[in-house]
């Protein structure tokens, strides 16, 4: 059995993980501190290591892990913006990720938010429980007839463009790579972010989509239009998205990611003071929604990670090559 220490362990993936490993002939070793250079040294005796979104596999860490004897590190997620795959590389450590496990969970996930929001359930649920059956404030708006702009229109994107056009609205959509023949109007982000009721994010963080939602593109909206962000946190500049719930130039905002979202998101953090006063002004106003970072939190995706992470495990242990290994050319997101 070939042994991985398995960082920022929690209980729901040792559910899945205790099934995938010893089917793969692994020994997991699980740790709940998160992978850093000053935890890397807890992998002595390993023969790889499994990461997760907010371990850090910069330089130091991966030089320490490889002092330590261990050869390869796998991802269970798909983003690797965590991982210096050069230094991976010049420390002789392979480097694997789970590019795709279950777009329909973040595609769902886009959806309940967008639908809590234009049916304020999220505020019946808490009036009803304290006996507040009033309809005050619970107005909502149907998605028929709606325009819903769609960023990104690849696995997920696709799939929430689908459901959203069930509902009856029309979508329109921006990607560089359009998907002809999936009915779906292209048009410039320009022009969808002008003509959209719903504008949800579904394309990667780059360097030309950092804060692709900024001041001047809150300018151009339509009046209370309603944001989904379940891609990644600084596709949306923060600071201008809080003055425009303020100003009500934005309808409502659902987000399940947030630029800042590494100090906070996956931790209870409830008895501490939080310092982060646009997240505090954010989770404060009625109209926003903030989920933490659980787009992909579903049996289904759990399962498909274990599954797809073992095997890349197995196949690395048995010499076989794996399609869903990182290399130093491949690009390094931001
Ligand atoms: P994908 O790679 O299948 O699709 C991304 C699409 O975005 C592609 O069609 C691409 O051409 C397009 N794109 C690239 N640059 C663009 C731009 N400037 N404007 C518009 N479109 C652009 O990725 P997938 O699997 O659909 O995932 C989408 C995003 O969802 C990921 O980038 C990731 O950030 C996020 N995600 C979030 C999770 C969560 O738990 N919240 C879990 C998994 C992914």
């Amino acid at each position: 059995m070939n042994k991985i220490a398995f960082y920022d362990a929690k209980s729901y993936d040792r559910t899945w993980f205790d099934r995938a490993g010893p089917r793969a002939g692994l020994t997991l070793l699980y740790l709940e501190t998160r992978l850093t250079p000053d935890t890397a040294v807890l992998a002595r005796g390993c023969d790889a290591v499994c990461a997760f979104v907010n371990d850090d596999l910069g330089a130091r860490t991966l030089s320490v892990l490889a002092e330590n004897g261990v050869r390869a590190a796998a991802l269970r997620c798909a983003g690797y913006n965590n991982v210096d795959l050069a230094a991976a590389a010049a420390n002789g450590i392979r480097v694997f990720r789970v590019p795709a496990y279950s777009p329909a969970s973040v595609a769902e996930h886009a959806m309940a938010l967008l639908l809590t929001l234009t049916r304020r359930t999220h505020r019946a649920f808490t009036r009803t429980r304290e006996r507040n059956f009033s309809l005050e404030g619970l107005v909502g708006m149907n998605l028929e007839n709606k325009t819903v702009g769609v960023v990104g229109t690849g696995k997920v994107g696709l799939r929430f463009a689908g459901m959203a056009a069930g509902f009856g609205a029309r979508v329109i959509a921006s990607d560089p790579e359009p998907k002809w023949g999936a009915g779906i109007e292209y048009t410039r982000l320009d022009e969808l972010i002008r003509r959209s009721d719903v504008i949800s994010l579904h394309c990667p963080l780059t360097p030309s989509t950092y804060h692709l939602l900024g001041r001047s593109a809150f300018h151009q909206m339509r009046d209370g239009v309603v944001i989904v962000n379940t891609s990644r946190g600084a596709l949306i500049d923060s600071e201008a998205l809080l003055d425009n719930v303020k100003s009500g130039k934005v309808g409502a905002a659902g987000l399940d990611v947030y630029e800042e979202e590494a100090d906070v998101f996956y931790e209870d953090v409830s008895s501490r003071v939080m310092r982060d006063d646009t997240l505090n002004l954010l989770l404060s106003q009625p109209n926003v929604l903030v989920t933490s970072h659980q787009a992909f939190l579903t049996q289904e995706a759990l399962q498909a990670i274990a599954e797809t992470t073992a095997e890349n495990l197995r196949k690395f242990f048995a010499g076989e090559a794996s399609e869903n290994e990182l290399h130093a050319r491949d690009p390094q997101p931001v």
